[in-house]
């Protein structure tokens, strides 16, 4: 069954929106754990937006679970990186103006930057995923680039219009996941993924990890971000794919 990755950022939102020092994110991934989470992840943007410094070290010295850094391939990013040895980082495009990440890394276009950084993580012992839209040529520059993994973004089907879209996005994120494991890539999922759409997504076999933070991080301004994890890990079960 897959596992479950809390995106902890809009716990700092929240934070940087008064300039305080609550609610922390790091507290944010102690009852993310405690609800049942498999892995706590985090972005630490260019910009500090969100998550900062402090933050990536404080998590890095307190998650029990695995740590899974979102970055961008910037170099003073890398290092830092390599200075903290998260057990996993997923690479990210990352745009100034945009609201959260939006779309896949373009590994095809930018294949010798990135796996050029993909290497010097490697060395450092880290696993190293690419968040990527389900396309095979996407899924093939992955693998030729170096990473272990990718993280399919789930956009098109969590935006999609109509029953119609909805189920062609879902076909080809069934692609994507039979063509990754082919190629030798474990295989994750993420964005725009909520209460009310993980269960067709949690059906298809083959997902290895989802990486959920808006949605969680909503529903637990009502029940508690306990709570609101031990739900989403209750959907996942309760679709998972038999076997
Ligand atoms: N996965 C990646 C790579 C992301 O950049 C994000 C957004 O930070 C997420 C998953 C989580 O997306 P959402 O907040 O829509 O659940």
């Amino acid at each position: 069954m897959a596992g479950l990755g809390v995106n902890v950022d809009h716990v700092a939102t929240v934070r940087q929106a008064r300039g305080t020092d609550e609610p922390d994110p790091v507290w944010g991934a102690v009852e993310a754990e405690l609800g049942g989470a498999d892995c706590i992840t985090f972005h630490l943007r260019e910009d500090r937006r969100h998550i900062n410094d402090r933050d990536a070290r404080l998590l890095h010295e307190t998650v029990a679970v695995k740590l899974n850094m979102e970055m961008a391939i910037a170099d003073e990013i890398v290092d830092i990186a390599i200075g903290l040895c998260p057990r996993q980082c997923t690479l990210v495009p990352e745009e100034r103006q945009e609201l959260t990440t939006e779309g896949g890394l373009d590994v095809v276009r930018h294949q010798d930057r990135i796996s050029r950084a993909v290497a010097r993580l490697h060395r450092a012992g880290i696993v190293v995923s690419a968040f990527i839209e389900p396309l095979a040529d996407q899924l093939q520059a992955s693998a030729d680039s170096g990473f272990q993994a990718v993280e399919l973004w789930t956009g098109a089907y969590a935006d999609a219009k109509s029953p119609e879209r909805r189920d062609e996005a879902l076909a080809e994120l069934k692609s994507a996941i039979e063509l990754g494991h082919r190629i030798g890539l474990e295989v994750h999922g993420g964005h725009g993924l909520t209460y009310r759409n993980i269960g067709p997504v949690a059906s298809l076999p083959g997902f290895c990890e989802f990486n959920i933070g808006h949605s969680i991080v909503s529903r637990a301004i009502f029940v508690g971000l306990r709570e609101a994890v031990r739900e989403m890990k209750r959907l996942i079960t309760l679709h998972a794919p038999a076997g």
